[in-house]
Parts: structure tokens; C-alpha cells; sequence
């Protein structure tokens, strides 16, 4: 059977401590893996993406390796072919297999079908790939994971639940934050806590996501509604520990969720994290490669 990384839970926390120790090493050396020369890696897209797919098929090129980015539309998929038909035939042609779609079900019946790894690029429940980098922006400012807190206002969204789940293995302690019809369950195993100012007491970095996830359109005008009084703010940020830095998976509505100044301003390590994805994917292709 091959490693899947569907939830992020897969790596364990030994695991998930190498790859960020290697992440590191890759970004200081960007040629330093070709664990993908002569290899093929599926990105398949049913959503849009600009940071997930740039920094995939970039880091699959630097790796020596070739990306197809496979939009969802353009498979037989769309027409009714099954995700288990669709696993088995790419199986064939290359080495592993991203995939962003909606539905969490989807990415798990690709898994159980497919014969290389399966990499979730995001569903609707999970993000993973995006808690490794931000795992990744966290040691690399602070130098370790240990003792930090990391508290998320907002959504209780695949962000949210990925930082919970996958925060949590690493040893982060994480709070999570959220409006009533809004709040992560609390199997994710962060602490839940109604007021955004209480969350953000001694924290030591404060994260945001979009009010409007994809697929969440119809309901947009009641979430800015609910998650008004969520927003990272210069006020915010001031209540959590001394030098906390602010965080966002991007793409980011500054006004919405986050405040303009604090979007571009010198507490954010915001663009660094788009950046990590690229080294904490490889990384992750390298260990399921291995
Ligand atoms: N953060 C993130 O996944 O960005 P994209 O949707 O642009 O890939
Ligand atoms: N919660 C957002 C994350 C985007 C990267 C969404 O699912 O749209």
C-alpha cells in the first residue's frame, strides 16, 4: 500500500518534525532533492488555485521531475468516470497524485484505489498541505514549535481543522476561535473559545481564512454577517503575546478577515508562508517517494 497524505496525521509527529527539518534544508538549498528525476506527478484541479499549483508544479521541476497539472474539467472524470478508474489508469504514467477537489470522499476513494501515493491539495474538510507551511513559517521565525500557541479567529473551516489536527501532532498548542454556527468540532482537538480577544491571550501567532470558503458562495452575506467581529486586526494582534506574528493561508479580502495594515505591515510573516509551501511540498513528495 502506498503513503497517503489525506488529513496530515499520516506523517506522525516524528515524521512530521523530519519533514519540517528537511523543508528547512530544501529552502537553503533549493536543487538539493532529485528524488523526482524522470518522474511524473499528477496536480489534478477541481477548484482554482493559484498558490497550490505554483508552488506544486515548481517544486515538482526543481525536484527534476515533471508536473501535469490536470484541470477537473478536462478529465473523463467530469463525464462520469470513476475516481477508482481514474486512480488505477494514472497509477500507470506517474509517481504520485495531487488532488484539490470538494468533496473529502472523493480524495479518500482515489486513495484506496491508487497504487502511488495521494496527496490532498485541499477538500472541503481538510487542507494539510497548507499546515505544513505554516509549521514551516512558525519554526523557521521562532526556531522551534515548542511552547508556541497559535490561535485561529474565523471559520471553523479545512484551514482551521488542518492547523487543529495536524498543529496539534506537532505539538503547537492551538485555539480556535469562531461564531456559534461557525465553530470546528471539538474531535479536531484544539481548544474552542467563543471571544477573539480571549483567544489570542498569549499567543503567539494569529491566523485568518477567507469568511467565504470555496463552495461556500451561497451562504457569503450571513458569514461576513456572523464573522464580522472575527477579524485580524492591528487591535487584535496587540492582545496576544509580545512580538506574535500574523498568519493567513491567503487569498486574503483586506477589510474582510484581515486588515490591510496588518496584511502588508512588519508583524506578518504572510508571504513567507506562500512561499513554504513550495519547500515543505517537496519535502513531502521526498517522503512519500521514498
Ligand atoms: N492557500 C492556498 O491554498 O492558496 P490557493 O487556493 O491559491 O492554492
Ligand atoms: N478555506 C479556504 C482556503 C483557501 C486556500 C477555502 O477552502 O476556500
Amino acid at each position: 500500500m502506498p503513503e497517503h497524505f489525506l488529513t496530515g496525521t499520516e506523517l506522525g509527529a516524528d515524521g512530521l518534525h523530519a519533514l519540517l527539518d528537511r523543508a528547512l534544508e530544501l529552502k537553503a538549498d533549493p536543487a538539493g532533492s532529485q528524488a523526482l528525476r524522470s518522474r511524473h506527478v499528477a496536480l489534478l484541479f477541481d477548484k482554482p488555485s493559484t498558490r497550490t499549483r505554483v508552488s506544486f508544479e515548481a517544486g515538482v521541476v526543481e525536484m527534476g521531475g515533471h508536473p501535469l497539472v490536470l484541470r477537473g474539467e478536462e478529465l473523463q472524470l467530469s463525464r462520469g468516470e470513476s475516481p477508482r478508474d481514474t486512480a488505477l489508469v494514472l497509477s500507470r504514467h506517474v509517481a504520485a497524485i495531487g488532488v484539490r477537489t470538494g468533496d473529502h470522499a472523493v480524495v479518500e476513494e482515489l486513495a484506496g484505489s491508487a497504487d502511488v501515493p495521494v496527496i490532498n491539495m485541499l477538500t472541503a474538510r481538510h487542507h494539510p498541505c497548507q499546515a505544513l507551511a505554516d509549521l514551516l513559517t512558525l519554526r523557521e521565525h521562532f526556531g522551534t514549535l515548542d511552547g508556541l500557541r497559535l490561535a485561529y479567529v474565523g471559520d471553523g473551516n479545512n484551514v482551521a481543522r488542518s492547523l487543529a489536527l495536524v498543529g496539534g501532532l506537532a505539538g503547537v498548542d492551538v485555539v480556535v476561535s469562531s461564531p456559534s454556527g461557525y465553530r470546528l468540532e471539538p474531535e479536531a482537538g484544539a481548544r474552542l473559545v467563543d471571544d477573539p480577544g480571549e483567544a489570542v491571550a498569549g499567543a503567539h501567532a494569529v491566523y485568518a481564512d477567507v469568511w467565504v470558503s470555496m463552495g461556500d458562495e451561497d451562504t457569503a452575506r450571513e458569514r461576513r454577517a456572523a464573522l464580522a467581529p472575527y477579524r485580524l486586526d492591528g487591535a487584535l494582534l496587540d492582545r496576544a503575546a509580545d512580538g506574535a506574528i500574523a498568519l493567513h493561508c491567503l487569498p486574503a479580502h483586506p477589510g474582510e478577515e484581515i486588515s490591510a495594515d496588518v496584511l502588508y505591515g512588519s508583524r506578518q510573516r504572510i508571504w513567507d508562508q506562500a512561499e513554504n509551501r513550495r519547500h515543505a511540498q517537496k519535502a513531502l513528495l521526498e517522503a512519500l517517494l521514498r
